[in-house]
């Protein structure tokens, strides 16, 4: 796939920003932002610790990305999103809590899989919640196809392993087909490491709260790069 090929991101990007988000994003992004560029970049020039690396595609409003990095401070958490609010979001809880390990890359994280980084640069690949888009007619707008799982396959080292979580059962079901059609993932064994690094089984984000009230369970899945 190209970036010219990349279809259009869906989905809103901002809301009217308050006096607050605003100079979170013009004072403080610079200081924790990966700017969008073509080319890859190495990711050591913008961590000072060196442990394992992640990326959180879409990560709302942060809380998931600030409790993960909370837990393991020396993991590296990239986070990418579209929506600005969210970013605006994701600072406040960086420069609050005192967050050191993780970058924002503000933009389509789909473009920045295909021009940033080196093939095998990341450890863990994190999709919680995506957009369901439950119109069939709006299938294509997933994020979860079979062009972005060969995005993720490029962008996993072998070994690596995408994690993702939905509270729409169809999604779910979408998401198995598509990574069981793929040559390069299998699904991932349950092991000690999942329990001890897992986030998932404590952390819920407004969109897992929101499907709680409305009766929703998620599902988690976890796959991992074969080659
Ligand atoms: C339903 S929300 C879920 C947010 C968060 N992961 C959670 O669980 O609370 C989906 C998020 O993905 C973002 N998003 C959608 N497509 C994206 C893309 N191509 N690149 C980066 N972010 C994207 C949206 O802006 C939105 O904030």
């Amino acid at each position: 796939m190209q970036a010219q090929q990349v279809p259009k991101t869906f989905g809103r990007k901002a809301v009217k920003l308050s006096k607050s988000q605003r100079e979170l994003l013009e004072q403080f992004l610079p200081q924790v932002e990966i700017p969008f560029k073509t080319g890859h970049i190495d990711t050591a020039d913008y961590f000072e610790c060196k442990g394992p690396l992640h990326l959180e595609i879409g990560f709302g409003l942060g809380e998931y990305t600030l409790e993960m990095a909370a837990r393991h401070r020396d993991h590296r958490i990239i986070g990418c999103e579209v929506f600005l609010n969210g970013v605006a979001s994701l600072l406040k809880g960086i420069k609050e809590q005192d967050i050191t390990n993780v970058r924002i890359i503000k933009g389509d994280a789909r473009i920045a899989l295909l021009e940033m980084f080196k093939p095998g640069s990341f450890d863990y690949i994190h999709v919680n919640h995506p957009d369901p888009w439950p119109k069939k007619r709006h299938h294509k707008r997933r994020i979860i196809q079979p062009e972005t799982l060969e995005l993720f396959g490029n962008a996993l080292k072998t070994g690596g392993e995408a994690w993702l979580s939905t509270d729409i059962i169809e999604y779910a079901d979408w998401m198995r087909e598509c990574f069981e059609a793929s040559d390069r993932f299998e699904m991932a064994p349950s092991e000690r490491r999942f329990v001890e690094m897992s986030a998932e089984t404590t952390i819920t984000t407004r969109f897992e709260q929101k499907a709680i009230r409305q009766g929703r369970s998620t599902t988690f899945l976890r796959y991992r790069k074969v080659r």
